[in-house]
């Protein structure tokens, strides 16, 4: 019987869907380094967390050993070196599209908890300093008529875009090539980066952790946002200055953000939970009973197909 580890316990309509398997099946409660290096030379399929960092050295030991698939519980896949991992012929596989609409509706929340200082008002309420309604107290922005930049477009940043139909904005977005499909279904426009960061009202980036999108939203580009503009962040940390967003928050350069990834989670720019004007989410992008139940479901299909010889269907290497 194959034997499949689940690094991390996951909601019990997602084990229940595991289960129902028939595998050898272990659940870890998180797992170290030491223990990752270890399991991969016992098992035959893993159900990874973005936090379990598959790189070289892991694959090396994986090698040539019983395991077939890596099955990451996440669209993301910045925590596996493929290369490595087509070097050990071991498949890769993620899982897209079950979490598109919770991840983008996760972005159009930090939009609005961001722009009608939701965190703010919940904090002076709590905090007993609530005197009552007066006509200035935290005033926010519309979002409605607003112009949108989403950066990456991807399956998410497509579902953001489409959503914001029904809030009446505009949607201007950059990608590394114009998309013809999402521009007619969704009347979004391409622009260049910088046209997009000076223009928008409301800028939500969709982008993954890679080479090229690392520190892409810099000191400099930060720069070019309006004064009254937001950042919203629910594709990887990183490719956000932490301390130059910061920096721009703390000097009103931008007006407000809201984050749900961080640069080296879970760890926080220090300055960043000092500011009022960022809303801070622990990175809850797919965290939904719908979407962590389906990704349970897409890792089991991706899991049988490659211990049944065939190319699973979500596979990033192609192993031939
Ligand atoms: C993913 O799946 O990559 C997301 O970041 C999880 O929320």
């Amino acid at each position: 019987m194959p034997r499949v580890l689940l690094t991390h316990r996951i909601l019990d309509e997602g084990l229940k869907v595991i289960e129902s398997r028939g595998w050898d099946f272990v659940v870890a409660d998180g797992t170290t380094r030491d223990r990752l290096k270890e399991s991969v030379t016992q098992f035959d399929a893993i159900i990874s967390m973005l936090t379990n960092k598959f790189d070289a050295a892991v694959f090396a030991d994986a090698a040539g050993g019983p395991l077939r698939i890596v099955a990451n519980y996440a669209v993301g896949y910045d925590n596996v070196d493929l290369d490595a991992a087509k070097q050990a012929r071991i498949w890769v596989t993620n899982t897209p599209d079950v979490l598109t609409t919770a991840t983008a509706e996760m972005a159009w929340t930090l939009v609005f908890a961001a722009s009608r200082r939701i965190i703010e008002g919940d904090t002076l309420v709590r905090g007993g300093e609530w005197k009552g309604w007066t006509p200035t107290q935290l005033l926010g922005r519309q979002i409605s008529g607003k112009t949108v930049g989403v950066i990456g477009a991807g399956r998410i940043g497509q579902a953001f875009a489409a959503m914001g139909k029904g809030l009446g904005v505009r949607v201007h977005y950059f990608a590394r090539k114009s998309k013809p499909a999402f521009e007619a279904a969704t009347g979004a426009r391409w622009a260049p980066l910088d046209w997009l960061l000076k223009e928008s009202d409301i800028i939500s980036i969709h982008l993954p952790s890679t080479p090229q999108t690392r520190g892409l939203l810099s000191a400099e580009k930060l720069a070019l946002m309006k004064d009254t503009a937001i950042l919203v962040n629910t594709g990887r940390g990183n490719v956000v200055d932490e301390a130059a967003l910061a920096a721009a928050l703390r000097s009103k350069k931008i007006a407000a953000a809201g984050l749900d990834v961080y640069e080296k989670e879970p760890e926080v720019h220090p300055d960043l939970l000092t500011l009022p004007n960022v809303v801070l989410a622990p990175h809850l992008g797919s965290a939904t009973i719908e979407s962590r139940t389906a990704m349970a479901e897409r890792c089991a299909k991706n899991i049988e197909e490659a211990l049944a010889g065939r190319r699973p269907p979500d596979a990033l290497i192609e192993l031939t």
